[in-house]
């Protein structure tokens, strides 16, 4: 599924709050977005601005670095937000209970550093690539 990144770069905080509550009208229950991008390229960013979009209270968006999932409530279906920075393999997904959220249909996961997880994660995965540049930040899929 290609999604609408809008115009590139995202020149700010703000506007990529903005791009976050555009996707908020393209993905929802059953979809998994993972978020590729080195430290501080936007993704809780990006995730806060997609729950906004869901009716959650941005202030009730955080990264859970520690607690590795931070679930919330869309009204219709949850949002599972994942950080899986301190992870260090893919077996952990299992052992901490995540991999039960992947495509479920009832939920939408959000996961800023999926990359240790990739085997783990469903064949439809949304892949959004998130980097820093001059003038802010690129938002980009990757389309397989
Ligand atoms: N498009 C943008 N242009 C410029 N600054 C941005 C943009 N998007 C977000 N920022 C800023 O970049 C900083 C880091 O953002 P954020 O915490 O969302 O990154 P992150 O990728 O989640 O980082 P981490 O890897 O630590 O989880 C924040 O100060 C945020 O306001
Ligand atoms: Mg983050």
């Amino acid at each position: 599924m290609a999604l609408d990144l809008g115009p590139q770069p995202v020149p700010d905080a703000e506007a990529m709050h903005a791009l976050g509550q555009h996707l908020a009208r393209q993905v929802g229950a059953g979809d998994v977005v993972a978020l590729v991008g080195d430290l501080g390229a936007g993704k809780t960013t990006l995730v806060r601005g997609l729950c906004t979009g869901l009716g959650i209270a941005p202030d009730d968006v955080s990264s859970p670095t520690f607690a590795l999932c931070n679930v919330y409530d869309a009204g219709a279906f949850q949002v599972a937000h994942m950080d899986l920075y301190r992870l260090e393999s893919p077996d952990d997904l299992q052992a901490a209970g995540l991999d039960e959220w992947l495509g479920a249909p009832d939920a939408l996961c959000l996961i800023e550093w999926p990359e240790v997880a990739r085997r783990a994660l469903p064949t439809a995965t949304i892949w959004l690539h998130l980097a820093v540049v001059h003038g802010g930040r690129t938002v980009v899929q990757n389309v397989t």
